[in-house]
């Protein structure tokens, strides 16, 4: 059976790739497969263990000199880092957001905002200016004097955090058609103790950390495909475009697809691992070997050679490229089906796309001609001004998001603790989520809205099995 889904799936993408290569027409609608009755969400790399380690297992594929650099990748994601000179893991700021990656990927999974009496822990305040008229489309972010593009909230000794920020929630209610009140809060962002004063017209995107398994079968997709999907002008006028961004690649110095990030705003991963260390940890590396707080009055003691070496961003990059996924669970239960069939009909999967095959990732080869089950195009969609950061990166404007992928999404409560979903943890559970989708996804909204109490608990027992 198992195999017989594969091969259908992979007709299934074959014949779409076909569909794109020989006509000019995005793939139509009806060609995507919208149901996926698979528990092997990650193909080869699934793992069946629904534990609070569930984002935590090398993928089961792995070649044994394969799982121990996955092994040797997992100690430095784990690394705490501290104020140079150290013997062990020096580097850390002078600016910084956190000591180690898994401390806001806990677990390897998702991060939140901060509870009422807490700090900031795994949530971050991307900054940046007004583009100038001139800067053009498809740039990067202009960065703030004295701040560069993120908030940098802790410092080591004899250096100042960048500032802090408060989080105040405003409640709205909204009334379902059955007549079911549900509540959701509202963010509001004041960024305080700024070390210097921050230009008023400044833009603040705040980002959660999201889970980091199942990275490098997204990775392997290949691009044909996923432009595939893209309908920027919606073509077939469902209302749902979806966009690809296109951001800079410093290793091949040329723009390129971007896939990580709330805005799909890094092209690759070991870009991504770089970026992390340097902009959240004050890490240099070779990909970025100027220091954070460059240009800022208490950048003092910057020493010449990355921070962290060619040999560690490597093992870290494979350590999230080969985290397994989880097996969906439940797939036979009559309600989750029923669910299914809903997520189809409120038009969730014209974004949240269930079935993807994988191409070969160099040196990867246990995410390569995978058949996956990933619910993401990776493209980005307007999703109204609710949602909106009103911050530009690459070619998202300031309403645009990238799908994020749905799978393991069931298992948050038992790995992290919470329910907190969307770039900035403001939903509370599953279904708050999703009411807050608006722009694009305006009618699949309303659709959910319009549902049944016995349907909305349907679909919520879909998402849960993933
Ligand atoms: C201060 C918290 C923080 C730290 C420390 C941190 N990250 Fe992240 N990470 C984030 C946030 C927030 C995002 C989303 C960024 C965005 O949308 O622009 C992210 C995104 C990612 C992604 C992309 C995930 C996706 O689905 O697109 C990867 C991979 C990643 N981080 C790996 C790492 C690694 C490796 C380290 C350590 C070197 C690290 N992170 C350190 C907060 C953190
Ligand atoms: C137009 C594209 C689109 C459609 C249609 C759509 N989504 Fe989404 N979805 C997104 C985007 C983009 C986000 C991220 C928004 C954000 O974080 O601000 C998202 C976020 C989510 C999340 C939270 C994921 C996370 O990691 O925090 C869930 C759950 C979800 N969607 C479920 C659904 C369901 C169920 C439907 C159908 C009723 C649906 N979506 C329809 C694009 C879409």
């Amino acid at each position: 059976m198992k195999h017989f889904q594969s091969l259908l799936s992979l007709i299934l993408s074959v014949s779409m790739l076909l569909t794109a290569c020989d006509s000019e027409s995005p793939v139509a609608v009806e060609s995507i497969p919208v149901f996926s009755t698979s528990e092997f969400s990650g193909g080869e790399t699934t793992v069946f263990d629904a534990s609070s380690h569930a984002f935590s297992i090398p993928a089961p594929n792995l070649s044994t000199a394969a799982f121990e650099k996955h092994l040797e990748g997992d100690v430095e994601f784990e690394a705490v880092f501290v104020t140079a000179p150290a013997v062990v893991n020096p580097g850390l700021g002078p600016i910084y957001n956190n000591v180690s990656c898994i401390n806001c990927h806990s677990r390897d999974g998702r991060g939140r905002p901060p509870g009422a009496n807490e700090g900031l822990v795994s949530l971050l305040f991307r900054l940046s200016l007004p583009k100038s008229e001139d800067s053009g489309v498809g740039t990067p972010p202009t960065p703030v004097p004295g701040f560069g593009r993120q908030l940098n909230n802790r410092a080591i000794v004899n250096a100042d955090p960048e500032g802090k920020v408060k989080i105040d929630y405003t409640e709205q209610t909204l009334t379902t058609a059955d007549g079911t009140r549900v509540h959701l809060r509202y963010p509001n962002y004041t960024v305080t103790e700024t070390y210097q004063p921050l230009p008023e017209n400044v833009e603040v995107s705040p980002r959660v950390a999201p889970a980091v398994f199942g990275l490098g079968l997204l990775e392997a997709i290949p691009e044909e495909i996923i432009i595939a999907y893209a309908d920027e002008v919606d073509i077939d006028g469902d209302d749902i475009s979806g966009k690809p961004n296109y951001v800079w690649d410093v290793v091949n110095q040329r723009y390129t697809l971007g896939r990580f990030g709330w805005k799909a705003n890094q092209p690759t991963l070991i870009q991504q691992v770089a970026a992390a260390y340097h902009d959240d940890m004050g890490i240099t590396t070779s990909l970025f070997s100027i220091e954070n707080s460059a240009g800022q009055p208490q950048l003092t003691g910057h020493s010449e050679a990355p921070e962290v070496s060619d040999e560690i961003l490597d093992v870290v990059t494979f350590y999230v490229q080969t985290l397994a996924v989880p097996a969906r669970r439940n797939v036979d239960d009559p309600q989750v089906k029923h669910g299914e069939q809903l997520f189809a009909k409120a038009q969730c999967a014209s974004c949240h796309i269930p079935t993807f095959r994988t191409g070969v990732l160099n040196g990867v080869p246990s995410v390569s001609n995978q058949t996956i089950h990933p619910y993401t195009d990776l493209l980005l969609h307007d999703m109204g001004p609710e949602l909106a950061d009103n911050r530009p990166d690459f070619h998202a404007s300031g309403s645009e998001w990238r799908t994020p992928p749905l799978w393991g999404i069931g298992l948050v409560r038992r790995v992290n603790g919470h329910t907190n979903f969307l770039h900035d943890g403001r939903a509370r559970d599953l279904m708050e989520a999703i009411l807050w989708h608006g722009g694009e996804a305006e009618r699949s909204r309303q659709i959910v809205e319009q549902m049944s109490k016995t349907e909305r608990d349907a679909l919520i027992a879909f998402l849960e099995s993933l």
